[in-house]
């Protein structure tokens, strides 16, 4: 054998850290990172969410902290999920200006609210008593028309409290466009949308159940969100999305839709957003746990999984944490 061979050395690029980091091809930064949290009515204290280790049910003034230290982090985003004291058929807390969501909203927009971007997830399963994402018929079906009508009312009022991002969880057929004519017709042209355009019916959803009280009392949500055989559907939902209004469109779950992740990518020009969900979370925090992995390994390859995927933004219950060790790695 000659001594040259073989002429190609892939390993040459991955002899040192410093080569490997001149190399990546792909990098993750705290501002595309966006974090999910929870404030619930009428509670004098955090409350620990027992599936998810470190993540709260805040209080409006540990949520405001929190919010804080996460614009601190340089983390580029907040969706923030609220907890109604009192639910009921319609969700009636989901849109009154003084609802847990509005109130915390106006809150964190006086205090950071031009230091990262607010967003309201904008749907009603969490309002709801049945746990449904809209109107429910005697029937026990989701009414999408009436639903729409809500969910109008809804932006409306997020819009109103200072949310800078709308996003409609509910998969609603036409939920966008109602959304993008209620901003505008209530004077609001400026709050831009990010439809959760591709959202699957998964059970990867479990432990947020529990975080945002939201889980269906019947039936379950497979009338509306996607099946997990299904790709191509996702390229309908987004490019519908699109022709509606949306500014930005996510795909939800993130680490078993990175097909679809791509796909979206390279099919549209607007940010594409992917929201790695509580079960994803729930999954790596509890194998490390029990010791089976590296935690911090697994979180930072499931993450830049997500972004290798073509993710422009990704949701993570763990934004502040990696946002700070990138913060750190960086000085
Ligand atoms: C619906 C909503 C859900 C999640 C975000 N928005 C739950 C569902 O559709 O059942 C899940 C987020 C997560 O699991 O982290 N408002």
């Amino acid at each position: 054998m000659s001594a040259s061979f073989p002429v190609a050395r892939p390993r040459r690029l991955r002899r040192t850290p410093a080569l490997r980091r001149l190399v990546a091809e792909t990098r993750l930064a705290p501002a595309d990172l966006v974090l999910p949290m929870f404030v619930k009515e009428g509670i004098g204290e955090p409350n620990p969410v027992s599936s998810m280790p470190g993540v709260y049910q805040h209080t409006r003034d540990s949520l405001r902290k929190a919010a804080h230290e996460a614009a601190e982090a340089g983390v580029g985003g907040i969706m923030l999920f609220g907890i109604p004291a009192v639910k009921d058929g319609t969700g009636v807390a989901a849109d009154d200006p003084d609802g847990i969501v509005q109130v915390a909203l106006r809150d964190l927009h006086s205090d950071i609210g031009d230091a990262i971007v607010l967003m309201a997830d904008l749907c009603l399963c969490e309002y709801t008593d049945h746990g449904h994402c809209g109107i429910v018929t005697p029937a026990g079906e989701v009414d999408n028309d009436a639903t729409l009508e809500r969910y109008a009312a809804i932006a409306g009022a997020q819009a109103a409290a200072g949310a800078a991002v709308v996003a409609p969880s509910g998969m609603m057929d036409g939920q966008v466009g109602a959304i993008r004519a209620a901003l505008d017709r209530a004077g609001h042209p400026e709050t831009s949308v990010l439809a959760y355009s591709a959202k699957y019916a998964s059970a990867f959803y479990g432990p947020f159940r529990e975080a945002a009280e939201g889980a269906p009392q019947f039936g379950d949500r497979s009338t509306h969100q996607q099946d997990p055989a299904n790709a191509d559907e996702s390229l309908r939902e987004v490019l519908l999305d699109l022709d509606e209004g949306a500014d930005m469109v996510m795909v939800k779950p993130a680490g078993a839709y990175l097909d679809v992740v791509r796909r979206v990518r390279d099919a549209v020009d607007v940010p594409v957003a992917a929201y790695q969900v509580s079960g994803e979370f729930a999954m790596i925090e509890a194998a490390a746990e029990k010791g089976w992995l590296d935690r911090e390994r697994a979180i930072n390859e499931s993450l830049i999984a997500i972004r290798r995927a073509g993710a422009d933004i990704i949701l993570t219950y763990w934004a502040v944490e990696v946002a700070r060790s990138l913060q750190a790695a960086n000085r």
